[in-house]
């Protein structure tokens, strides 16, 4: 076997996001319907004689110490979990912006996961990834589903995968200002203040295979304060949707946001505007499978 494998970390979006309530742990639990797309980071990671992991960072560079990197924790969670005494290095080449709402760390610690357990020849099962992954974050287990497209319950760990839709284009757009997750929370809270929390959404599934279904229940909860922090994503959303979206939201909690377009759509104007106004934008497309696995890999693994 090779010493050597490539993986690669796509982003997601979020199709809605609603926060209902909170834990005693102080964390809330989630409702949210996620969908990958074709931005993404990618992974090459090495076998090496020395233990531990090294980690190089290129491209959109975390500004975090390395021992903070999801990647890092995850390779280091791995190797302990598996009881492996050899070493790996691995080039982190960043394309997802850092703490967008893009869950860029979540997927590089995935796809690290991944690649590790191809790697050393699947020394763990498809539940031991999942329980590392939850450990790591919230978002990490989306990105071992089996299809780019789920719906997700509590800390992300309660997933169920769906048939991915039909593609979409899809524009994604970053103001260059960070909406932090806990003044998110924070902020949330304080808008509510004693109103009842909302409850799961009932829904049939016949609801979540169709764009324009899914595009009725689009929400998502951090709008209002990531609106409120920067208030220029909320001319972003109407932009959006005078160009034709058939979903203009906010992804995570933010401070990305992107537009769900026809294949056709001509984004060429929407694009020259939003640049010319200091956005970074990307063009993509959402998922309909999971990328290219390298050769030989069994991707993406199956959750049971
Ligand atoms: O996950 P992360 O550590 O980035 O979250 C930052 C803060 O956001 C947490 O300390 C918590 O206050 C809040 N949070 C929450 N419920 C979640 C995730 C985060 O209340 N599910």
């Amino acid at each position: 076997m090779s010493g050597v494998v490539e993986v690669h970390a796509p982003a997601k979006i979020n199709l809605w996001l609603r926060v209902l309530a909170r834990e005693e742990s102080g964390y809330h639990t989630l409702e949210s319907l996620f969908a990958a797309v074709s931005l993404a980071d990618q992974l090459t990671i090495a076998r090496t004689p020395r233990s531990g992991v090294e980690l190089v960072v290129r491209g959109e560079v975390d500004t975090g110490p390395v021992d903070r990197n999801l990647v890092y924790r995850a390779g280091v969670a791995f190797l302990e979990r598996a009881a492996i005494g050899e070493g790996v290095s691995i080039e982190l080449e960043k394309r997802i912006p850092s703490a967008a709402g893009l869950g860029g760390g979540s997927s590089d610690a995935a796809a690290t996961l991944r690649g590790l357990n191809h790697l050393f020849d699947e020394p763990l099962s498809q539940p031991d990834l999942l329980d590392l992954a939850i450990r790591l974050g919230s978002d990490v287990p989306f990105f071992l589903a089996p299809t780019p497209y789920a719906l997700g319950w509590g800390r992300g760990e309660r997933l169920l995968a769906l048939n991915p839709l039909p593609e979409r284009q899809v524009l994604i757009a970053h103001p260059g200002e960070a909406m932090p997750t806990g003044d998110a929370f924070r902020r949330l809270a304080e808008l509510r203040g004693s109103e009842p929390v909302p409850r799961a959404r009932v829904i049939t599934l016949d609801q979540l295979q169709d764009w324009s279904e899914v595009a009725g229940l689009a929400e998502n909860d951090f709008e209002e304060p990531a609106f409120e922090r920067i208030p220029r994503l909320a001319a972003a959303k109407s932009w959006m949707m005078d160009t034709g979206a058939a979903i203009a939201m906010l992804s995570g909690s933010g401070a990305s946001m992107f537009g769900i377009f026809n294949p056709a759509a001509e984004l060429a104007p929407l694009v020259s505007r939003l640049e010319s106004e200091g956005w970074r934008c990307w063009r993509e497309r959402t998922l309909e499978h999971w990328p290219s696995p390298p050769a030989g890999i069994d991707f993406p693994p199956q959750v049971r």
